[in-house]
């Protein structure tokens, strides 16, 4: 039915895509067909983006000459940097601040495509800024802490330059896994909205530093990226004020609240990724002998699925837990959302080269609700 309302888009197909497969009633999710369980495990950020880009798995020597590129484009421009000291001083937003960082970034790109259409370059840039956006952050955060920002080492991992860029220490093997995992759990999940955004950007054949910068923005939002950060708000608040967690749930659901970190467009039971988190939570929780987030964590779930809110559909999503391991890794909460976009950047440049490729420039309309036939009266006489 061609004239049928479809708000927000639910379950509209748009495209076809190879990249992943989200099964929201079983709480599957995908990435070229491999599950997302066994590539968290057992396959790095990396090889992620080496299978999303270029469509397979690698092969070991293929995954060290792109892990060798990949690293090699990490630093950025003096003027970046500069730029992001005085975002800082401003007081600027840290996704705010990535999103005008990001788009500087393409002031100094070698490859002069502007216009989307020759993938190969597009694959190129995509490689320059998901290299980048980490040093962006990782420099933002520093400059606002007034300390300088640590140049990143070609020899680490994707996560471990990353954490080392952020603190000046190398991280040790444990949270730079644990970090590599929520990279990799982050990287893309279907037509989410701001890879929707980055898509309906290169449909248009706009080069693909300007799909990442709108994904930034589509990502900043809380009904999408910002909910990590509120579901580690809340768990501070409950933590300053001594509260107990199921009362804290118990006063907001009574209040007309909503449950940061509960609930999904797409998922109707817990999301896997969420399932992988847990677990990681718990790990680092046994590791350092500090229990209270995921005691927290643990009891507003087991609360809400006694009251049947699970059974309804509103079930843990990926954010109920990632706030949880960010702060046990020691990073700050409003960088979660950025680094969700550190990571999910690697699925927006997917999305835009494959979009490309076979190119349709996406151009929905609306039902008119407005008047019809309004005289118009001239300015001097209203
Ligand atoms: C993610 C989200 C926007 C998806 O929403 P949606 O598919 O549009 O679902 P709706 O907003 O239509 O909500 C459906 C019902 O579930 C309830 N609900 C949804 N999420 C809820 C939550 N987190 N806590 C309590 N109730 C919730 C709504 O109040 C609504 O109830 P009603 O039908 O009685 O009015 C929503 O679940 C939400 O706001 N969650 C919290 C923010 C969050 O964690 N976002 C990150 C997603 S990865």
């Amino acid at each position: 039915m061609a004239d049928e309302l479809k708000r927000g888009l639910e379950g509209v197909l748009v495209a076809e895509s190879d990249l992943s497969y989200v099964d929201g009633e079983v709480g599957k999710l995908v990435y070229r067909g491999y599950d997302i369980e066994d590539l968290a495990r057992g396959a790095s950020y990396e090889e992620v983006l080496y299978l999303l880009w270029h469509g397979s798995l690698p092969t070991a020597a293929e995954l060290d000459a792109f892990a060798a590129d990949l690293a090699a484009e990490r630093e950025v421009d003096d003027d970046v940097i500069e730029t992001v000291r005085a975002l800082a001083d401003a007081g600027e937003r840290p996704m705010a601040a990535l999103r005008t960082a990001t788009s500087m970034l393409s002031a100094y790109d070698p490859d002069d495509d502007e216009s989307g259409d020759d993938g190969e370059a597009t694959l190129r840039q995509g490689r320059r800024i998901t290299a980048k956006i980490p040093t962006i952050l990782a420099a933002f955060e520093r400059v606002r802490q007034g300390e300088e920002p640590v140049a990143p080492d070609p020899d680490l991992s994707h996560a471990g330059n990353f954490l080392y860029m952020l603190t000046g220490t190398e991280p040790d093997a444990v949270s730079e896994e644990t970090f590599d995992m929520a990279l990799t759990l982050h990287a893309d999940h279907g037509l989410n909205a701001s890879t929707f955004t980055a898509m309906v950007i290169g449909s248009t054949m706009a080069d693909v530093y300007s799909g990442v910068t709108g994904g930034i923005g589509a990502l900043s939002g809380p009904l999408h990226g910002g909910a990590n950060q509120d579901v580690m708000e809340v768990l501070h608040e409950i933590d300053a004020s001594s509260k107990d967690p199921v009362q804290w749930v118990k006063d907001t659901r009574d209040g007309g609240g909503r449950i940061p970190g509960f609930g999904h467009r797409v998922y109707k039971v817990k999301d896997p990724r969420a399932v992988i988190l847990e677990e990681k939570l718990r790990d680092l929780a046994e590791s350092s002998g500090d229990t209270k987030w995921l005691d927290y964590t643990t009891a507003i779930e087991e609360y809400l699925t006694d009251q049947g809110l699970v059974e309804k559909g509103i079930a843990p999503n990926v954010d109920f837990y990632s706030g949880s391991v960010y702060d046990t890794l020691g990073i700050p909460v409003d960088m979660y959302t950025p680094i969700f976009a550190m990571s999910r950047a690697g699925g927006w440049i997917a999305h835009v080269a494959e979009y490309q490729e076979d190119n349709r420039l996406i151009r929905p309309r609306a039902r008119y609700t407005g008047p019809e036939d309004a005289e118009f009266v001239p300015i001097d006489e209203r």
